[in-house]
């Protein structure tokens, strides 16, 4: 059974009776470490919430709200669709997980099976963590080992400085986001490339020469590179699209150069952008390929990583184990495969890839308007992801805050306001989002 669109609107009663606010914020501020926050926050105005049900969610004092962060960016198929809580209990209830290092259980087969069936043909061998920053981690352990066991040893990675992939150690170094500095040696050398366009300009067809030369010279300049890692579109670097062909001349570059190419799809995977993954865009096969939020929908943590059979058979000439040497107690949890594989069967009945691209589309053409305020620089966007790009970050800040005063929920990252809502959104949801959004900012 799937929520029709009708039903996505209209938050379920809490069925946790605890819900007084105060004690709510006072129990979060004694007690819980928030991440990615600062320890001085003081809380006050900290969204507690209790419940959720299709596009909206609910807090403590019973406010709803349009989810347009889509949870932590990975509410595929919205809160509470009774197919996903109901894979979730059967698997519980069966067998909640067995170690993949000793045996296999059945939702693992069937879920590596089916994104086998997704993903472009020669990506049929998947491994599975539980989150996005391990696949990463895994991703750039796999292709450092990779190179060492064809008895050519790289470790040298080439990507975005305003890239970001996770929050490990290994994640947070190779990005050159100025809050993902890590302390310490470099655990291995990382090329990163800045732009010379600024983000605004950097999906135009004129910017995609400069960007791929600065990919050549980063590429070309140094030891020959193990991997150049990308995602399809800067997620946390300020929802910046890049230029079409963008992937495609990458490929190009790594066939010739005889390098690898892992894209992350962590963010963009399972339909945001309007395909399935986001270098369908460009219609390329990497060698690596990082999947997790929209594959479990926020439901259960879960992560994945796709690559090729030769990659994989490499990994017999493993001195020690003849074999990778890496896993995670939780890796290809049962319930979170389970929960995979009902996320997997309502994007594919609801059709939520296409109803991304159209949604997509009324998002932004709603949006664009904005442009003409005099503290907006851009409105861009690719599927169901849109960024309106403000003056600075306060400006950014304000919009946010006065979208939440009016019932909708909009994530920011510096001066990029983004809007990522469920899949499930419908026409009238994109109508609220884009109303809201210009009330609040006409009201700055
Ligand atoms: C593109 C991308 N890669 C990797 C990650 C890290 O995933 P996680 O937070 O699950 O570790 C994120 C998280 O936002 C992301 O957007």
């Amino acid at each position: 059974m799937s929520l029709t669109n009708g039903e996505n609107s209209g938050v379920a009663a809490a069925l946790d009776t605890d819900v007084d606010e105060g004690r709510a914020r006072e129990r979060d501020r004694r007690f819980v470490w928030h991440p990615w926050s600062p320890v001085e926050a003081s809380g006050q105005d900290a969204l507690v919430l209790v419940s959720g049900r299709g596009d909206r969610v609910r807090d403590a004092a019973g406010r709803e709200y349009l989810d347009a962060m889509a949870c932590a960016l990975n509410s595929s198929c919205g809160y509470a669709h009774p197919a996903l809580v109901a894979a979730a209990e059967r698997q519980m209830s069966l067998l909640p997980h067995y170690d993949l290092s000793v045996g296999t259980h059945l939702p693992v087969g069937r879920v590596a099976e089916r994104l086998g069936a997704l993903l472009p043909e020669g990506l049929g061998r998947t491994l599975f963590l539980n989150s996005g920053s391990e696949a990463t981690e895994a991703a750039v352990r796999i292709a450092h080992d990779y190179w060492t066991n064809k008895g050519e040893p790289r470790s040298r990675i080439v990507t975005f400085a305003a890239g970001y992939h996770g929050t490990t150690y290994i994640a947070q170094h190779l990005s050159g986001l100025p809050t993902n500095a890590v302390y310490g040696a470099e655990p291995f050398p990382v090329t990163r490339v800045r732009p010379s366009l600024p983000a605004r300009e950097l999906r135009t067809p004129e910017a995609l020469p400069a960007l791929v030369q600065e990919f050549e010279h980063a590429v070309l300049d140094g030891t020959p590179p193990a991997a150049v890692f990308v995602e399809p579109l800067l997620n946390v670097g300020g929802g910046v699209v890049l230029p079409a062909g963008f992937l495609r001349a990458l490929r190009e570059l790594c066939d010739r150069c005889g390098t690898l190419l892992i894209v992350d799809e962590v963010f963009c995977g399972f339909g945001r952008t309007g395909r399935m993954f986001g270098f369908e865009h460009d219609g390329v096969t990497p060698d690596l390929v990082t999947m997790s939020k929209g594959l479990s929908g926020g439901y259960v943590p879960f992560a994945a990583l796709s690559t090729t059979e030769e990659v994989y058979a490499s990994f017999a000439a493993d001195p020690l184990l003849g074999g990778l040497r890496y896993g995670h107690t939780t890796g290809g949890h049962a319930v979170a495969c389970a929960v995979a594989l009902a996320v997997l069967d309502v994007i594919e009945e609801r059709k939520l890839v296409q109803a991304s691209a159209t949604l997509g589309e009324q998002l932004l053409a709603g949006l664009r308007p904005l442009l003409d305020h005099r503290e907006v620089l851009d409105v861009r966007g690719l599927g169901l992801v849109a960024t309106v790009e403000c003056a600075g970050p306060e400006v950014a800040a304000e919009l946010v805050a006065g979208a939440r005063a009016r019932g909708v929920l909009l994530r920011r990252q510096g001066a990029a306001v983004m809007a990522i809502p469920p899949l499930v959104i419908g026409e009238s949801g994109v109508a609220e989002l884009v109303s809201v959004t210009g009330q609040a900012l006409a009201a700055l």
